[in-house]
């Protein structure tokens, strides 16, 4: 079989479910609104939550390093690639996240692959929610762990799974998100926590979506429930609120110590560019600081969250800034996403399978947005979707 013939044909399989996938180019700084193919277009699905990726301390931040010690890292962690600004990042962030140490890889997706697979092996059993994120279950599948998928945020399918296996295995760990990226939705931690010290597991999570957001400095969702210093492993990325790239793993000397000799993703890839590195540090300074981003943010959550309840649509019930349209069906899903760009310039992502089960347009709120951006979202996805029930 010719290869190139073999990618066609699964190409056309792709667009004959509606689920071809093509890029969205915008064309400007990112913001509240961005350019799109020459015109400005409300932005409601990018991950900026705090406006961080286009905040001019962070800008500044990125032109004095890359001034004073140029772009490239020049090589990975352990040979010729650390730079003091690197250790500066990781010495912040534990301080923040109030970990004895964090490392710093080069995305969220290598942090969790990297992490998971260097500590677990096939002696070891992980217990993941269904919905957690794809870095995830790479890092299981690479891990060799032997692996127990419980019902989204269920806590009794996660004690029965815990209950049956957990004395088979050298080390049991729950390993989920805090916020679910595709339905916005919160991890029962308290619950989770009481079934980690009931079967002496260990708990990692994901705190992608929370990082910066939750907590009172902005360290993510276990320090705003208290229950920090209960997981053993916290994940996030440097790629959402901080408006940077970037992922970090905080924990136990020894735990970082191991990811530095042992995480493959981390040892075999090139470090963090400065001026990421740069932003980043600023990021993390700003998050801790800038309570009125934080307070901005939530205030819109809440005004967008109450604006959406009053028109009745069928939205995953959201405890964080991501909004999510369930649809019945993929075309739906695409056409209402085309429509709220095209005719009404709002970007709103359309997610379809494999990414998801069911379709869904999903909307992210940012502290940038204003009461106006919002209501103008409101009401054209209540004509967009609702002309389409009629
Ligand atoms: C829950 C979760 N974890 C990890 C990641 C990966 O982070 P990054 O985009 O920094 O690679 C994402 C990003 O989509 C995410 O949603």
């Amino acid at each position: 079989m010719n290869f190139y013939k073999h990618l066609q044909s699964e190409l056309d399989l792709i667009k004959i479910d509606n689920l071809y996938r093509n890029f969205r180019i915008f064309s400007s700084k990112p913001g509240a609104c961005v350019e799109y193919n020459g015109k400005k277009i409300l932005q409601m699905s990018s991950n900026n939550y705090l406006g961080l990726a286009c905040d001019e301390r962070l800008i500044q931040a990125v032109i004095r390093a890359a001034e004073k010690y140029g772009i490239g890292s020049t090589g990975s962690r352990l040979l010729s690639g650390t730079h003091k600004l690197h250790t500066e990042l990781e010495e912040k962030l534990s301080e923040l996240k109030e970990t004895e140490k964090a490392i710093v890889f080069s995305t969220g997706y290598a942090a969790n692959l990297g992490a998971i697979s260097a500590f677990f092996n096939e002696k070891d059993a992980v217990y993941s929610d269904e919905l957690n994120h794809a870095g995830i279950i790479d890092g299981i599948k690479l891990s060799r762990a032997n692996k127990f998928i419980y019902k989204h945020c269920d806590v009794n399918d996660l004690e029965s799974l815990l209950e049956e296996n957990h004395k088979k295995f050298r080390f049991n760990v729950i390993i989920t998100d805090s916020i679910f990226s595709m339905d916005g939705d919160r991890a029962p931690l308290k619950q989770i926590i009481d079934l980690k010290e009931k079967y002496n597991a260990l708990i990692y999570l994901d705190e992608a979506h929370a990082f910066g957001i939750y907590g009172e400095k902005g360290q993510g969702l276990a320090h705003e429930l208290n229950l920090n210093d209960k997981i053993d492993i916290h994940m996030g990325t440097l790629s959402k609120a901080a408006g940077s790239e970037g992922g970090y793993i905080a924990g136990k000397a020894e735990l970082i110590d191991y990811l530095r000799n042992k995480s493959r993703s981390f040892i075999f890839s090139t470090a963090p560019s400065i001026p990421v590195t740069a932003a980043s540090i600023k990021a993390v300074e700003v998050i801790r600081d800038d309570f009125g981003l934080r307070k901005k943010l939530h205030e819109n959550i809440k005004y967008f969250k109450q604006g959406l309840s009053r028109l009745n649509l069928d939205v995953i019930p959201s405890e964080s800034a991501i909004f999510c349209l369930k649809l019945d069906n993929i075309q739906k899903a695409v056409d209402i996403s085309n429509e709220l760009l095209e005719k009404h310039s709002i970007m709103a992502s359309c997610i379809r399978p494999p990414t998801v089960k069911t379709p869904r347009i999903r909307l992210c709120v940012s502290a940038l947005h204003t009461k106006q951006d919002l209501d103008y979202v409101l009401e054209k996805l209540a004509i967009t979707i609702l002309s389409r029930l009629l």
